[in-house]
């Protein structure tokens, strides 16, 4: 007869669904609690593009309540304070309405910035009182927020292409990418890009694991970067290996890069201790890597989404990296502690840039 599944369980010490479960979510729960604690040392404000929401007024209230955040919800009063009530949320928040014609002077700035990219004066009015991610992405620019999220309830590209063309990347960067944390049992690693760069050439694969070795280290993770690819240092040779293999040797010969990194090679070499150690103990990396780059966003968005559904990783993103402010864009369908999570890491980055300022 067949033995009663618990009992064997048991017996062979083997643990169950929700104490793996809990063994995760312990995991990425003390790696954001780290972030989340460091955020309410010194609470920044954080423009939420989609203010009217029903998700981010909720995020609003949690970020305000616990001392994460100081939230702006940009939409119409009238509507947000009306949800709120509905949803028994007893605050008043800080709220900025593009409809209530005191902003001029940021339609004037956006035509200043984006005069020679086509836009007119009265386009650039059209734009902040009707696009909140124009609106957000002026008022982080102008140094109004500390922050901005968005993303909810648009497709992935047109909430990003606003702050990309007014936030634009840091001065010491290119190009923006997305990263998504995903916590194991015992392990913790960071993926890139899955969101942005379509076919990012080696450069760009390059400035990407400098950016994500950067945030690990925000989470208190010190970085160890796989290049990923299809082939092992060397063992397939065609354009599609050579791309990042070209990007490890920009990382090796960049003398401001400070952490292991290596490639390329196939994502089970860069995971599994005994590879790495056996066939390829010349390998730069000492142990398995964290910071995960993927060749393509193909691969990089497919691949995390499998080890987050099958994999049963905990999923923390997308955090943009490389951009001049901290800016989030969501995913349709995310959920108030998605919002909430990405808001403490927006806080904790712009501590740092007011801290790199003093
Ligand atoms: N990093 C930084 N800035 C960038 C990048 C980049 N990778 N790509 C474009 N930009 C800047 C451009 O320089 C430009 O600025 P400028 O107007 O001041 O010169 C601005 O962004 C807009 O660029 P465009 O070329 O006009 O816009 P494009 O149509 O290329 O849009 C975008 C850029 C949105 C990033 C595009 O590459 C894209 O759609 N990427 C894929 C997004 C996606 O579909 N992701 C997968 C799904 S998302 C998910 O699963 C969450």
């Amino acid at each position: 007869a067949a033995m009663d599944s618990g009992a064997a369980r048991k017996e062979l010490d083997i643990p169950t669904y929700t104490e793996r479960l809990e063994a995760r979510l312990g995991k990425s729960r003390e790696m954001m609690r780290v972030v989340l604690n460091k955020a309410k040392s010194n609470p920044k404000r954080v423009a939420l593009a989609e203010g009217s929401d029903e998700k981010m007024i909720r995020a609003a209230y949690q970020l305000e309540e616990q001392g994460i955040a100081e939230p702006i919800l940009i939409g119409n009063p009238n509507r947000i304070l009306r949800t709120a009530e509905e949803l028994g949320l007893d605050f008043d928040p800080t709220i900025a309405n593009p409809r209530d014609g005191e902003w001029d002077h940021y339609a004037d700035r956006l035509h200043e910035l984006r005069q020679r990219k086509g836009l007119t004066r009265s386009e650039a009015g059209e734009l902040i009182r009707r696009d909140t991610n124009y609106f957000a992405s002026v008022m982080v620019e102008m140094d109004d927020a500390d922050a901005m999220l968005t993303g909810l309830t648009h497709h992935y590209p047109s909430a990003l292409r606003p702050p990309l063309q007014v936030v634009g990347t840091a001065d010491d960067a290119n190009y923006a990418a997305g990263v998504y944390m995903l916590t194991f049992k015992n392990r913790v690693v960071f993926c890139a890009d899955t969101t942005v760069n379509l076919d990012p050439d080696e450069e760009v694969l390059a400035e990407i694991t400098k950016h994500t070795a950067n945030l690990a280290r925000s989470f208190n993770v010190e970085p160890s970067a796989a290049m990923l690819s299809y082939s092992n240092f060397g063992s397939v040779d065609n354009e599609g290996t050579r791309k990042p293999r070209g990007a490890v040797k920009l990382l090796h010969d960049d003398p401001e890069v400070d952490f292991p990194v290596d490639g390329e090679m196939q994502a089970d070499t860069a995971v599994v201790e005994d590879i790495l150690e056996g066939t390829y103990d010349f390998a730069d990396l000492d142990g398995p890597a964290n910071v995960l780059v993927f060749p393509n966003l193909e691969a990089g968005n497919i691949g995390y989404k499998l080890l987050q559904r099958l994999g049963g990783a905990e999923a923390i993103g997308p955090m943009l990296v490389g951009m001049n402010k901290p800016v989030h864009v969501l995913q349709r369908g995310d959920e108030v502690k998605d919002i909430v999570n990405l808001a403490g890491v927006a806080v904790v980055d712009a501590q740092d840039d007011s801290e790199g300022e003093l």
